[in-house]
């Protein structure tokens, strides 16, 4: 959370800092600022007006000199302290000749504050950011140089940051550093750049360098020198940007949400694209470990948050179903603090849209740690959890920009049932022919999902019909009980109304008294077994009252029968149905969310990446 970008030695620097802000705004939109050396003082502006902070800070940036060529800026998703101007970053020193922007958590700031305040140090603000401006300021006073004092600097902290600074008294010169939370800089034609993601630096540098933990980086015009903790020059790893600005551009749609939902079937061709070689073997991406190392597996963990927990879902019925493995499901910030057994026969794998998601990194840092085989699926090549892991598989899904995640969510149960397919290959608990049906069958929801996204009107009517509810239970059975926790997911974050997803056969044991008319269920129905239990679940929803929309199958000759409304998705094989049955939900979600006037792609409260626990 929290978006941070700096540049070192560019006549547009401003531009270039206001351009990145406005494609970090998914990464929080409480307040937006930015601070310039400007002829050895600071010239600093913020603005906090809820999600046109960006566009606020442009504004208030009319007047400013057109001599600025370093500085740094930053877009805030708040923890520590409300949402005002006044905990804007970027925040001053006492004597305002040192700027700093933060994107984490300082655990320990009340206890640095108390004794920066005994000092003399006065705070403006009621972040826990503030305390490191003015630990710098006083790190200074040893030597006045600001790599060594930034070094010194995180040796008080406690927590996770991802931090920048500019100093008046410093020309033409940045320091950032990290613990946890991400940071990358590149340089192109003598310029250097840092930011907190690859977007931040899109169409500046084609080459991204992702900065380790407590190392330190000094950027000037031209040249970008990397620290360790114990102040020896080191050589980070670097990852090539194929992403070119235009992927952060709506491109003639109303929105990123719809723009992401129209690109599915390109995502999820590309997560397929080139999987089997001409072995006929399944293809994975970087993986650094013996093959031998998969044989002996006999149990899978997947972990992840939000979305891509309900990806790792559908991913356990594939793992369990053909490669015979025992397989657990974990929310990450749950996973983390029990007392999980790892070892090398346990295969963890971290599923995470951005790759850097707190919980899942230190959920799969942990496994490693243990001896446990780690492999992060991605969509972000280079993120810090695909660095952290032993093999990384990427989704291939493009940038996705909207806060509410669509197309990586489709592309992550591609990479799942690939890997799955894998790790069956690999164990013999499939055939060649079998893994060459399936991949068909999977290669056949490019088509089946461009159908669904180019047909919006059913759906809206639906959402017409719908939408003046309070209450929403969304059931699901199986494959399907995936589909309901992610179609609940989607509604309440962008259109802000209750929404529960829940296992259809868990209703009589709670939630059930609190179906009554008004109530709307939502019952995704697959074909197979499930689907006469669910039928049975829609006729105890409705005999309470309640008005039910069903996403059955297109052969599905039942539901008319029994549901208030219907969205229809194509026959496909039970594994591929998930794929496609999110869908209409993500559209009825949109559709909802519009009625209600809420900007979908940025949500209240919400940040696209979440780096803070
Ligand atoms: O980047 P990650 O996939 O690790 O993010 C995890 C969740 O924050 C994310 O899936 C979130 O639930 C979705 N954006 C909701 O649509």
């Amino acid at each position: 959370m929290c978006g941070i970008i700096g540049v070192v030695g560019s006549a547009g620097a401003l531009e270039t800092v206001l351009e990145g802000l406005r494609r970090l705004e998914y990464r929080g939109y409480d307040s937006a600022g930015v601070a310039f050396q400007d002829h050895g003082d600071l010239w600093s502006r913020r603005a906090a007006e809820g999600t046109r902070s960006v566009e606020a800070l442009v504004e208030t940036c009319g007047d400013a000199p057109a001599t600025l060529t370093v500085g740094i800026g930053h877009t805030r998703w708040a923890t520590h302290g409300n949402p005002t101007e006044i905990n804007a970053h970027p925040h001053l020193d006492c004597g305002k000749r040192l700027g700093l922007i933060h994107n984490g958590i300082i655990e320990n700031h009340a206890e640095l504050k108390a004794a920066l305040e005994a000092l003399g140090h006065g705070f403006r603000s009621g972040t826990d950011t503030e305390v490191m401006v003015h630990l710098l300021e006083d790190e200074l006073r040893t030597d006045g140089d600001l790599v060594a004092a930034t070094r010194r600097m995180l040796g008080h902290l406690r927590g996770a940051f991802a931090v920048a600074v500019v100093s008046a008294d410093h020309p033409d010169q940045l320091v950032a550093a990290r613990r946890v939370s991400p940071l990358i800089v590149g340089m192109s034609d003598g310029v250097s750049y840092l930011g907190s993601d690859i977007p931040a630096l899109m169409g500046k540098v084609d080459r991204v360098f992702a900065i380790e933990e407590d190392h330190v980086v000094d950027l000037r015009p031209g040249s970008i020198v990397v620290t360790n903790a114990e102040g020896q020059v080191v050589s980070p790893q670097s990852v090539e940007i194929t992403w070119t600005s235009e992927v952060a551009e709506k491109g003639g749609y109303a929105d990123f949400m719809t723009k992401e939902i129209h690109e599915q079937p390109e995502a999820i061709a590309a997560t397929l694209a080139s999987r089997i070689d001409a072995t006929g073997s399944i293809q994975l991406d970087d993986m650094d470990f013996d093959e031998e190392d998969l044989r002996q597996i006999d149990k899978v963990v997947i972990v992840g948050c939000g979305s891509s927990y309900h990806a790792g879902l559908v991913g356990k019925f594939a793992i369990e179903r053909w490669a015979g493995l025992p397989t657990e499901v974990d929310i990450a910030s749950e996973f983390r603090y029990r007392d999980a057994k790892f070892g090398p026969s346990t295969l963890v794998i971290g599923v995470s849209q951005s790759g850097e998601t707190i919980d899942t990194l230190e959920a799969i840092k942990q496994a490693r740690k243990g001896g446990s085989t780690v492999i992060a699926i991605s969509n972000i090549v280079g993120a810090s959890m695909t660095r952290e892991a032993d093999g990384a598989m990427y989704t291939r899904a493009g940038l996705e920009v909207s806060v509410a995640s669509t197309k990586t969510v489709l592309a992550q149960v591609i990479a799942l049932e690939l890997l799955a397919l894998r790790l069956a290959e690999l164990r013999g608990t499939r055939s060649a022919e079998e893994i060459e049906q399936i991949v068909r069958e999977l290669h056949s929801l490019p088509a089946f999902v461009a159908g669904l996204v180019g047909a919006t009107k059913r759906v809206e009517e639906v959402a017409a019909g719908i939408s003046s509810a309070r209450d929403y239970f969304f059931l699901g059975r199986h494959l399907g009980y995936p589909v309901a926790l992610e179609g609940a997911l989607k509604l309440k974050e962008i259109s802000y109304l209750r929404a529960e997803g829940y296992p259809a056969g868990e209703l009589k044991h709670g939630p059930i008294a609190l179906i009554e008319p008004g109530v709307v269920v939502v019952a995704v129905v697959l074909s197979g077994p499930m689907a006469e239990k669910m039928y049975s679940n829609i006729a105890e929803v409705k005999a309470r009252g309640a008005t039910v929309v069903v996403v059955a199958e297109a052969s599905d000759q039942v539901v008319e029968s029994v549901a208030d409304y219907v969205l229809r998705i194509p026959d496909v094989a039970d594994f591929a149905a998930p794929v496609l049955a999110m869908v209409p939900l993500q559209q009825l979600a949109y559709a909802i969310a519009k009625s209600r006037g809420i900007d979908v792609d940025r949500p209240r409260n919400l940040a696209k990446t979440v780096t803070v626990e």
